[in-house]
């Protein structure tokens, strides 16, 4: 525990604000007889019940965020920065509940939860700094009488489909920088960690958001997202999640043709080069590996170490690795919890065995752990085949180490991948941070740390993992269209 309250507490806290309901319209919608149960998954019991919602329940969500919009989006940028920074004093004024019920329904270790409620409401601060600060341009024309005012507007009501991973951080990213703009939103969060977007909008709504502006609406994904992104009124889609889904959601918006953020799947490469600092890129490896359990999509799926430093990287990382606490999120020193269900256990065990089937060798860990459920050991294997990595993400507590020889091989091998989204270095020469960090093939590098995932860090990949740009002043980019006047003086 970061603090000295109890767990018992903690869970208190969350139970207050665990609603097991929809927000339609401004209106609470209960979980009915055909709801969606909702998992701990360190306990293995149901935490709570969603509403199946209809796709007419969605659609009046839909009809109340286009009724709210002009509303919203009519008000001064300073009255929507400040209902943000009152929402995020009340995130924070709720932080030890909203990270306890983040433990529950995700499993991450309770200081991690702590970390992520900080994190998520970073972007509901930066973007409420931003909101008096939309300014458009004046354009000058070679016509000699006119001249071009350009306006930044926001795009209208937007839908936010977020991932189970950050139950809190993947929302705040995509709403307030929504809000922000003047867009309203209807978010369908993760139905295996509902509960957290839930709170999210409840403390919105206390924090004087009009009705409307925000719905939060559950059920399923086929339901649930085929009303979203068949709605003409809805007019962008920010989603985060797998590249598969991602292709799906993307192809259901073509024919309304919608605006889209698309932050999709990742098979990060993390780069040891001989002249890092072996400390420096061991901690790095590790806090960017095993954040979230390596459920992230940013964290490294693959590492490589030049083999100068193979042998030394190994040792050390072996021995980091082997001395993670894994357990329930509410134990002390806990640094991995259990993974999201069975198929994602099964997903880090088929990787380990098709590793150790093509010559790695296992270094710690390699298999489930013995508290049993969906505990798995955090693993180190050494070498086998890389391709693996390149193709799939493990999202698991599973690091493969490669050697290689010469930094022209290291980047082919690094850039052999449909994905784009994170990618790693270590080094101490600047020159080859700079020479490397822009040879990769990634939407976000980082140079000597594992740990880039920042409010102020434009978020985003290229390549098989999307499209468009999250948190940072780019963010608001993608919740904004650009209006022209042009005045033909006299
Ligand atoms: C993700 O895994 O999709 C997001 C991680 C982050 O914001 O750092």
């Amino acid at each position: 525990m970061t603090d000295q309250t109890s767990p018992e507490t903690l869970k208190s806290a969350a139970r207050a604000l665990l609603k097991e309901a929809a927000l339609v319209a401004g209106e609470w919608v209960a979980a009915g007889p055909d709801a969606v149960e909702v998992e701990d998954p360190a306990e293995e019991t149901i935490l709570g019940r969603i509403p199946k919602l209809s796709g007419d329940q969605v659609s009046q969500a839909i009809a109340a965020a286009a009724r709210a919009f002009p509303d919203w989006s009519g008000r001064k940028g300073k009255a929507r920065g400040e209902f943000l920074h009152r929402w995020a004093e009340l995130v924070a004024r709720n932080e030890q509940g909203l990270a306890a019920l983040i433990s529950l329904e995700n499993g991450k270790p309770y200081p991690e939860a702590l970390g992520e409620v900080r994190y998520a409401n970073s972007f509901i601060s930066w973007f409420a700094g931003m909101a008096e600060r939309l300014d458009g341009r004046t354009i000058d024309s070679a016509n000699a009488q006119d001249l071009i005012l350009a306006f930044r507007e926001p795009v209208g009501p937007v839908a936010a489909i977020t991932p189970w991973n950050f139950p809190a951080a993947m929302i705040t990213r995509k709403a307030a920088a929504a809000f922000c703009a003047g867009c309203t939103v209807v978010l369908k969060p993760a139905s295996a960690t509902p509960f957290t977007g839930i709170a999210l909008a409840a403390l919105a709504l206390e924090a004087g958001l009009p009705e409307g502006a925000f719905s939060v609406v559950t059920g399923a994904q086929d339901v649930v997202g085929g009303a979203l992104t068949g709605s003409a009124a809805i007019r962008k889609l920010s989603f985060t999640g797998s590249t598969e889904v991602g292709r799906k959601l993307a192809a259901q918006c073509a024919p309304s043709l919608k605006r889209l953020s698309m932050e999709l799947g990742g098979a990060a490469p993390l780069i040891v080069f001989d002249d890092a600092d072996l400390d420096v890129a061991v901690e790095g490896t590790v806090a960017g590996k095993f954040r979230a359990g390596g459920q992230t999509c940013v964290c490294p799926n693959r590492v490589y170490v030049q083999k100068g430093l193979r042998d030394a990287f190994l040792e050390k990382l072996t021995a980091k690795v082997a001395a993670l606490k894994v357990g329930k999120p509410f134990e002390d020193g806990v640094a991995i919890g259990p993974l999201i269900d069975a198929k994602g256990v099964a997903k880090v065990e088929d990787h380990v065995a098709r590793t150790v089937a093509a010559g790695g060798t296992v270094l710690t860990g390699g298999a489930r752990h013995e508290r049993g459920g969906r505990f798995f050991q955090p693993t180190v294997i050494a070498g086998g085949d890389d391709a693996l990595f390149c193709d799939e993400e493990t999202f698991g507590p599973l690091v493969p180490v490669f050697a290689f020889d010469s930094e022209d091989e290291v980047l082919e091998r690094a850039n052999a991948s449909d994905y784009g989204l994170a990618a790693f270095l270590f080094t101490d020469d600047l020159n080859r941070a700079l020479r490397v960090g822009r040879r990769l093939e990634a939407g976000i590098v980082g140079v000597n740390s594992g740990l880039i995932s920042n409010a102020a860090n434009p978020f985003g990949g290229v390549k098989q993992s999307g499209f468009g740009r999250e948190g940072s002043t780019y963010g608001i980019e993608d919740y904004l269209q650009v209006k022209s006047l042009t005045l033909a003086l006299r």
